[in-house]
């Protein structure tokens, strides 16, 4: 045990995580909310090749999108006396008892790509997450722009209902068409960030909208949905990209074949790699005692059909996704 940087980081922190383990003694478990979409696929892969790189003996539970598996998950790692636990939260609330359980065993959590309500701000290490608003802002603002001041009827796909980036991508939408009163949306319903559900509710609002004439662009909180979107446009005799313009979140390589086909338009990326920053932010927390900034904030990126998109999906189809 070291000493020094257990005094250091209870001293900076207040916190009372234990420190001093060497990553390549360390285990680390992971609460994986499932495998809902290309994006979450690839995120499971690169945190495990990130956590080959360093040594680190890595547990992953895969709660099948169900809260209480994650809680179950957490618990069996605290029982099993693990050196840190990554939660990536599938709701934003709910947590509180279970994160006080880690805590209370000196096992530090980190988040992954989704928040949890701020009540529970104490009980977690630091999060690495994008800023969910911004990703929905950007989306939102290249809509503005691209219809240039046209009368413009949106359908918004939203991710899964209580997940933090579900609300705050909608709230970023919103900010991002504020100003412009021309872009309106009209419809708007989960689909549970998955391409089946997308594809679903797309359906609905096709038939809602006059067979689709009503609507001139489709916003999804990821490409999933927005790749079973355009499906069931094309399914219903419209022209994605053309007659109905879209813009999502996430950049998987579906979707820059879609833009390839000039059947999707935007998208802003949402790294998949979470668990590197993780991994060494707890890291320097055992080894030396320092202490991470509570966020660790990943970038966004928006694509446009203007930015290669074959070239993008050919860099990026090996990832995992
Ligand atoms: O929390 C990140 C979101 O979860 C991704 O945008 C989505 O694809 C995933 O399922």
């Amino acid at each position: 045990m070291n000493f020094r940087a257990l005094l250091l980081a209870s001293a900076v922190s207040g916190a009372l995580f234990s420190v001093g383990a060497q990553a390549a003694d360390m285990t680390i478990g992971f609460s994986q909310i499932g495998s809902e979409s290309g994006w979450r696929a690839a995120e499971t892969t690169v945190s495990k090749a990130e956590a080959k790189k360093r040594n680190i003996n890595f547990k992953i539970a895969d709660a099948q999108q169900k809260q209480e598996n994650q809680i179950k998950a957490i618990r069996a790692f605290v029982a099993q006396g693990v050196d840190a636990i990554f939660l990536a939260p599938v709701v934003a609330t709910g947590w509180d008892s279970v994160l006080k359980e880690a805590k209370e065993a000196k096992i530090p959590v980190v988040l992954l790509d989704r928040d949890i309500d701020p009540s529970g701000k104490d009980l977690y290490l630091t999060a690495v997450t994008s800023d969910s608003v911004h990703e929905g802002k950007v989306a939102g603002e290249w809509l503005v722009k691209t219809v240039a001041g046209k009368p413009c009827n949106v359908v918004e796909l939203q991710g899964t209902v209580g997940a933090s980036v579900a609300t705050n991508r909608k709230k970023g939408f919103e900010d991002g068409i504020a100003g412009a009163s021309n872009v309106k949306i009209v419809r708007s319903q989960t689909g549970d960030f998955t391409r089946a559900k997308g594809k679903e509710v797309m359906e609905s609002f096709i038939k809602a909208e006059g067979g689709g004439k009503n609507i001139c662009a489709v916003y999804a909180h990821n490409d999933d949905m927005m790749v079973g979107a355009i499906q069931a446009m094309k399914e219903a005799g419209l022209k994605p990209g053309t007659e109905i313009l879209t813009v999502s979140i996430d950049a998987v390589p579906d979707i820059f074949k879609a833009m390839a086909a000039g059947e999707a338009n935007a998208t802003v990326e949402l790294t998949p790699n979470m668990a590197g920053p993780a991994f060494d932010a707890v890291i320097a927390f055992k080894e030396k005692g320092t202490v991470p900034p509570k966020w660790i904030q990943t970038e966004s990126k928006l694509y446009t059909q203007a930015d290669n998109p074959m070239a993008v999906y050919e860099s990026k189809k090996d990832l995992g996704y």
